[in-house]
């Protein structure tokens, strides 16, 4: 993974994953023991859409291993504003930086940078593509709470623009996880993530109801309807508000389900589940912290 992008979660093994989960695990567990292993390492942060827990927990994880970030703020504060291009703006800010994480609003945009840069590049989400780093910490998530050992996964929610669905859904695959994709018709899972997905000997399958398989579950991740990557607000509104779940869903699932959710929620998780063993999601973000720190190791050479 040394000086290596990481721009999709099809380019991670299992025994990549292993590699950070197990690093991640040790940073916890003693992170004073990295406090200064990346002192005078700059992270350039270029986030062209909303973030809160990814480029916070970024942030943090480069200062936690002595590092620094600079910072492109926001669009609008940015020369962004006045027309530069995407390849420009990767060309001067990575003479600015050791490593860059990049989020985008365009499909593909992360493997276009890479194009222009020498330094290593982090897609912390291109549209509704793929978002490899919030795998990483989900996986690390699933370990702590379910294990991998004979797995059974629900994904649910918006699977056709949930970019943290595509990334998940592949390194799951990694894990022979058994998947249940639960959604309305119209945000099934693209047919391009489907093919792929079989192409890598998944065991999936599509449903339209939770309730005929939240049963079987160890893992159910529920995700938000993406509203802003609907061409049109009235398609959004059509299947808002559908695929709820409260404390009262969890009468019909194991004792030990795990419930996660990449955040931030907007009303498919009611707030009554919060208080139930079942809800991890609030763990599931503070293990972004660990996991970036892990992989800004490795991509950093830490161990050389
Ligand atoms: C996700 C994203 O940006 O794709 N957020 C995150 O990074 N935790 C999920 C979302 O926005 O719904």
């Amino acid at each position: 993974m040394r000086h290596e992008h990481i721009i999709s979660a099809k380019q991670l093994s299992r025994s990549d994953i292993e590699e950070v989960l197990d690093r991640a695990a040790e940073m916890a567990e003693d992170p004073q023991a990295v406090a200064d292993r990346h002192a005078g390492t700059l992270l350039g942060m270029l986030f062209f859409e909303p973030s809160t827990r990814t480029k916070m927990s970024f942030t943090a994880a480069m200062k936690r291993l002595g590092g620094d970030v600079v910072d492109m703020g926001s669009v609008e504060s940015s020369s962004v504003k006045k027309g530069e291009s995407l390849a420009d703006t990767v060309r001067v800010v990575e003479g600015y930086a050791d490593a860059l994480v990049m989020r985008h609003p365009s499909e593909g945009s992360a493997k276009m940078a890479t194009e222009f840069v020498d330094v290593p590049l982090i897609n912390a989400g291109d549209g509704a593509g793929q978002h490899p780093t919030q795998t990483l910490l989900d996986l690390y998530t699933i370990r702590e709470n379910a294990g991998f050992d004979d797995l059974t996964v629900g994904i649910m929610g918006d699977l056709k623009y949930g970019r943290t669905v595509h990334s998940l859904a592949h390194a799951l695959t990694e894990f022979d996880a058994n998947q249940h994709f639960v959604s309305p018709e119209s945000l099934k899972l693209p047919r391009s993530v489907r093919y792929d997905l079989h192409e890598a000997g998944a065991t999936i399958k599509e449903h339209t109801e939770l309730d005929v398989v939240l049963p079987e579950l160890d893992v159910l991740y529920v995700t938000r309807i993406q509203r802003e990557r609907f061409p049109d607000e009235s398609e959004y509104r059509e299947v808002a508000g559908e695929y709820q779940i409260d404390a009262e869903t969890m009468d019909g699932a194991k004792d030990d389900l795990t419930v996660m959710h990449p955040l931030p929620r907007v009303d498919e998780i009611a707030y009554d589940l919060d208080d139930t063993t079942h809800a991890k999601y609030f763990q599931q973000a503070h293990n972004g912290v660990p996991v970036r720190m892990a992989l800004l190791d490795l991509m950093l050479g830490g161990d050389q």
